[in-house]
């Protein structure tokens, strides 16, 4: 008889952006977060505050499942970088996860070449990349596929293959982040396909079909089980629900009911 294979964790990666106001909230939020995720069996949590939130986060994170995250890394060692942050900085802070390529970053002016030296700054300093890639738009001619791809193997180029082991993508179309408008799961799904092909083609089928692909854009307590059901994303990038109790109580909840049927 077949053995039942144990389903992987979810990951439900929390992007906080800039927000709460002050370090007493995020305390709060964090400690809500911390108990909701305490029993989770089916899913993995990581919190991604603004970078002067995570020192004091830190202390309050000795939960199994759950870890802290930074939103950007700036490509440097160190030096004359006023304002930046770097990733010998984030990793004597604990941290082990790093969002690159946000498309909101990417609106503020950082291009392919930039979002490259981050990626391959962050898995070269062993530290796990969420590479975000999305389409602004979908056109009727199935254009943001190229869109997807050239964004993946642009931001990839020169990534030893030993280095995959650090690497999980995000796809989050650009149009349904923080807009209430998310993409259909079927789309969902077409394009994690899609993004496992050219992970293939890059770095051989061993390495490259075993990367994560999260889905991310506007997700939310209501719509993450059909997400859950309707494709096989890894876990999801979640902005605006993150930041409500009641939201990440019913990912949570929703996460381990889709764990205990599967
Ligand atoms: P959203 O943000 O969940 O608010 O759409 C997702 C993200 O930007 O990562």
């Amino acid at each position: 008889m077949k053995k039942k294979t144990a389903l992987k964790k979810k990951l439900l990666a929390f992007n906080w952006k800039m927000n709460p106001k002050s370090i007493g909230e995020a305390k709060a939020l964090f400690v809500g977060v911390k108990k909701i995720h305490k029993k989770a069996q089916h899913s993995v949590a990581l919190v991604c505050p603004p970078y002067p939130y995570i020192a004091e986060l830190r202390k309050l994170s000795t939960q199994e499942g759950l870890s802290l995250g930074a939103q950007d890394v700036f490509e440097e060692k160190e030096g004359a970088h006023t304002g930046e942050v770097s990733l010998s900085m984030l990793k004597s802070m604990g941290v082990a996860h790093v969002i690159v390529g946000h498309s909101e970053r990417r609106a503020s002016g950082e291009d392919d070449a930039m979002v490259n030296k981050k990626l391959l700054t962050t898995v070269g300093g062993g530290v796990h990349a969420l590479l975000c890639v999305g389409e602004e738009e979908r056109d009727t001619q199935g254009k943001y596929f190229n869109v997807v791809e050239t964004q993946l193997r642009t931001a990839l180029e020169g990534m030893p293959t030993a280095r995959v082991k650090y690497l999980t993508i995000a796809y989050e179309p650009v149009w349904a982040i923080g807009t209430g408008d998310h993409a259909e799961p079927a789309d969902v799904e077409e394009m994690r396909l899609f993004i496992k092909k050219v992970l293939v083609d890059i770095f051989g089928r061993a390495k490259g079909a075993n990367v994560s692909v999260l889905y991310g854009g506007s997700v939310n307590g209501k719509n993450i089980t059909p997400f859950l059901e309707g494709t096989g994303c890894d876990g999801f990038l979640i902005g605006g629900a993150s930041l409500k109790e009641k939201e990440v109580r019913s990912m949570c909840e929703a996460v381990e009911l889709y764990g205990e049927k599967a």
